[in-house]
């Protein structure tokens, strides 16, 4: 497999929804590249495109123009087999409704990404620990429906990170989440960062979320509209102005 520098890159994706009579633009000529450990948060308004670029890095869906590239393998030119095979082992997805399988407990569910490549047995060491760390092993055997939502999301997260990928692509990981809950899903996915060198993109409209990023995108109308770093700004607070600025203001202003 060729090394390369960028774990994740995405170039001029155009992703278009047909609905009865209608096209919908839900990205328009969309390019970003993520660094090796970085841990990136996409910003933006309802409807500006920020699933549907997720799922286009995910490999879950193909854009009408451009090209996704993980690991340097061009996602958009895979076959369906090899696709499928790659996303299992290279990329872990959390999505926000948790998808989890309602009749597997939640160590079933977590184990499922390697049930499918035979690998399982293998995984009881980083089994044990992911429910250690994530404050799961009481729960363990526990069906989905018999856990708060906290519980479910860390589940979906340790289900997605059990394959060891390289790149985690959450989708408003702390939606739905009280304010404590989520800003300890953040510190796990900050450390998953930091002491493994993943590279991590949370959706989200969280500023409270952003903040544990290094590199905001914000999206609007299916574009990039600006991105900023996240260490140039004091607090919280003066992050939240400023990202209530960016989207308030016409596309042109802000790229000038
Ligand atoms: N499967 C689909 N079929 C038709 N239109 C779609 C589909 N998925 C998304 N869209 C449209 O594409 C646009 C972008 O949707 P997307 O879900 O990416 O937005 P979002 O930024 O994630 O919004 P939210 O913050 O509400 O989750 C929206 O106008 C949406 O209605
Ligand atoms: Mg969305």
């Amino acid at each position: 497999m060729r090394r390369t520098e960028f774990p994740l890159k995405v170039e001029h994706l155009t992703k278009r929804f047909r609905q009865g009579g209608t096209v919908v633009e839900a990205l328009r000529d969309v390019s970003l590249t993520i660094t090796q450990g970085e841990f990136l948060a996409v910003m933006g308004p309802s409807g500006s495109g920020k699933s549907t670029l997720l799922h286009l890095m995910a490999g879950l869906t193909k854009p009408d123009e451009g090209r996704v590239w993980v690991d340097g393998q061009d996602l958009t030119l895979m076959p369906d087999r090899a696709l499928s095979r790659f996303r299992r082992r290279r990329i872990g997805v959390v999505f926000q409704a948790f998808n989890l399988i309602p009749t597997l407990s939640a160590k079933d569910n977590i184990l499922l990404p390697l049930l499918a490549d035979g690998r399982a047995e293998q995984a009881a060491k980083l089994l044990h620990s992911l429910l250690e760390r994530l404050d799961l092993t009481a729960r363990a055997a526990h069906l989905p429906d018999a856990l708060s939502g906290g519980e479910q999301q860390r589940v979906a997260i340790a289900r997605a990170v059990i394959t060891n990928p390289s790149i985690i692509l959450a989708d408003e990981p702390t939606g739905n989440l009280d304010s404590v809950t989520g800003q300890s899903i953040c510190k796990l996915l900050k450390n998953l960062c930091q002491e493994q060198g993943r590279t991590i993109v949370v959706v989200t409209h969280e500023p409270a979320v952003a903040m544990w990023a290094e590199r905001i995108v914000v999206l609007r109308d299916g574009q990039i509209l600006t991105s900023f770093l996240t260490a140039q700004f004091r607090d919280l607070h003066q992050l939240a102005a400023h990202y209530q600025d960016v989207v308030k203001v016409a596309p042109e202003e802000v790229r000038q």
